[in-house]
């Protein structure tokens, strides 16, 4: 991972975030529109991605929605803010592959100058990984699944089989034939690298986030692979339980140090500190 900044675009422009933020507070667009003191044809034209919303309105919004003001105003300006995540002690691999309308991310992560890495996540499928897989990576020691919906677990069977994945772990709870659960707290370990598991449900109920570490301990920059629980700017759509998304979500960023890189299943790579300054849902 060359880029220090991402540049690529956010997962979910103003419109996606208010739609997700009045399902989190369980208000509709009618009573949002109404409590912030804007006409509703305004508010539904933000909702389908023609936002004419002022600045007053927008922090409106955020108040009644229980928004971090801050970071909807950057969305709505097209400038949220892309921080800085270079220095990582091991080469990380965003694997991005399109699926229907948008872009999904798996990840490679691997000790810098190894051809054994570990693999997070397949995308829709081994034949879409195959075409953004980094070409000096030859061998893959574990795979882990953060949920298991078809845009980030495809083929995971195949995929096992045809890498010759010795081991596949999937979030307690999911169905899958070729992966065993990992359940919050367990650690897998190899000879460079160390992933803790943390259970995080409300995206889906079986969700799995993965911090990975250097096995050495040292105090250098950790990741957190958050799947569809946390995106910069944004969160997971809360299929599962919008108050345990909330709770997830709080406890990823309470547990993790500030400079941690989060590196979620779409949209660009952010920070811990980043998400907590600015993302929407954060207050
Ligand atoms: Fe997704």
């Amino acid at each position: 991972m060359n880029n220090p900044r991402e540049t690529i675009p956010l997962e979910d422009e103003l419109g996606d975030v208010l739609d997700k933020a009045m399902g989190l507070a369980g208000v509709s667009t009618e009573d949002a529109a109404a409590q912030a003191g804007i006409e509703l044809s305004r508010l539904q034209d933000a909702l389908d991605w023609r936002s004419d919303l002022n600045c007053d309105e927008i922090g409106r919004l955020a108040r009644v929605l229980s928004l971090n003001e801050v970071g909807l105003g950057a969305i709505a300006s097209g400038a949220y803010p892309q921080p800085e995540v270079g220095g990582l002690p091991f080469c990380l691999y965003p694997l991005r592959m399109p699926h229907g309308i948008g872009v999904v991310n798996a990840y490679i992560v691997a000790e810098c100058g190894s051809e054994r890495g570990l693999l997070f996540d397949t995308g829709p499928g081994l034949c879409a990984l195959r075409s953004v897989w980094p070409a000096n990576i030859k061998y893959i020691d574990a795979v882990f699944l953060t949920h298991v919906e078809a845009e980030h677990a495809g083929g995971l069977c195949e995929v096992v089989a045809s890498l010759q994945i010795p081991k596949a772990f999937t979030p307690p709870g999911a169905v899958s034939p070729c992966g065993q659960p990992l359940p919050d707290g367990a650690k897998w370990t190899g000879p460079y690298l160390t992933v803790t598991a943390f259970h995080t449900p409300g995206h889906a109920a079986a969700h799995n986030g993965y911090l990975v570490e250097t096995v050495c301990g040292c105090q250098c920059r950790k990741l957190f692979i958050s799947g569809d629980l946390l995106f910069a700017g944004s969160v997971g759509c809360a299929f599962y339980c919008r108050n345990r998304l909330r709770d997830s979500v709080r406890r990823v960023l309470g547990a993790l140090p500030a400079n941690a890189v989060l590196a979620p299943g779409h949209g660009p790579l952010t920070t811990v500190a980043n998400e907590q300054r600015y993302n929407p849902f954060v207050v």
